[in-house]
């Protein structure tokens, strides 16, 4: 039985995960696991007994992978499922900007590791060949004024098999390359570069996430429909807020979108 396609030296073990790891925050404390429901709710377990920030939790297989508005996600061997525990000073209304900053490390570290562009898609996915790469969920607990914590849970299709339904709207880094790639080594550097990026975010630096996250979306001046439950709206793309709604340019005027599925028009 071929029970294993990828190579030893990729395990995902925390040793291996924290060896010569260049961060401050993100890594310290690593939770692995073979087969979990999902890494996003023994997150929340973890912080219900005051875990650190920073500390990560992932997983070779998740059972019940949580996507965005209760989605299933598919999480097979061969792909990255992983989440991380934050407790930013920040307020709520800058929430959208964890996932900004968690988009970009993303693309860094895959443009870095494996020389490959993708392109970020309002609110939370990276796409290669039009089709999904990456998802990013961010679940966030907050008071009025205050963060209590977020959980930035990160799915990245790497060697897992997409069967033919989901090939249709998914993608791997194992199909643009041709080959097997190291999990361990995007997972590095995706850290590596989250830990500058939250860094940035903490000392307010928003201006630095928003410019990264409009340089690798390039949403700005397309044509967009965006269904949000029963609502169909089409318009183009004029500007991100500070609270990272987006700003449409309909025919029947501008018009704030804070949620919904976008499709490339
Ligand atoms: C989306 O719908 O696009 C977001 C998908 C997020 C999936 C990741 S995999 C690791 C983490 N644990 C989960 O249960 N979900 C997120």
């Amino acid at each position: 039985m071929v029970k294993n396609l990828i190579p030893e030296n990729d395990l995902l073990n925390p040793e291996e995960i924290k060896k010569g790891l260049k961060t401050k925050i993100i890594g310290k404390k690593v939770y692995f696991f073979n087969k979990i429901s999902s890494t996003n709710l023994y997150a929340k377990n973890l912080i219900k007994k005051n875990i650190e920030e920073g500390t990560i939790v992932i997983a070779d297989v998740q059972t019940r992978g949580m996507g965005r508005k209760n989605r299933y996600w598919h999480s097979p061997y061969g792909g990255l499922w992983f989440s991380v525990i934050l407790y930013p000073d920040l307020s709520p209304k800058r929430g959208i900007f964890i996932t900004m900053a968690a988009s970009i490390s993303v693309v860094q570290a895959i443009k870095d590791i494996n020389g490959v562009d993708t392109e970020i898609k309002w609110p939370n996915d990276l796409l290669l060949r039009k089709k999904k790469v990456c998802g990013i969920l961010t679940e966030i607990d907050a008071d009025l004024h205050k963060i209590n914590y977020a959980i930035v849970g990160i799915g990245i299709n790497v060697n897992n098999k997409l069967d033919d339904e989901l090939k249709k709207i998914a993608f791997s880094l194992k199909q643009e390359i041709g080959s097997e790639v190291s999990r361990l080594k995007i997972l590095k550097s995706i850290l590596e570069n989250l830990d500058k990026n939250y860094n940035k975010l903490i000392n307010k630096d928003l201006d630095y996430i928003k410019k990264a996250w409009f340089y690798f979306s390039k949403i700005i001046g397309r044509k967009i429909q965006i269904t949000d439950g029963n609502i169909v709206r089409k318009g183009v793309v004029k500007q991100i807020d500070d609270n990272g709604g987006l700003i449409l340019q309909t025919e029947f005027g501008e018009i704030r979108i804070t949620s919904g599925d976008i499709k490339y028009l």
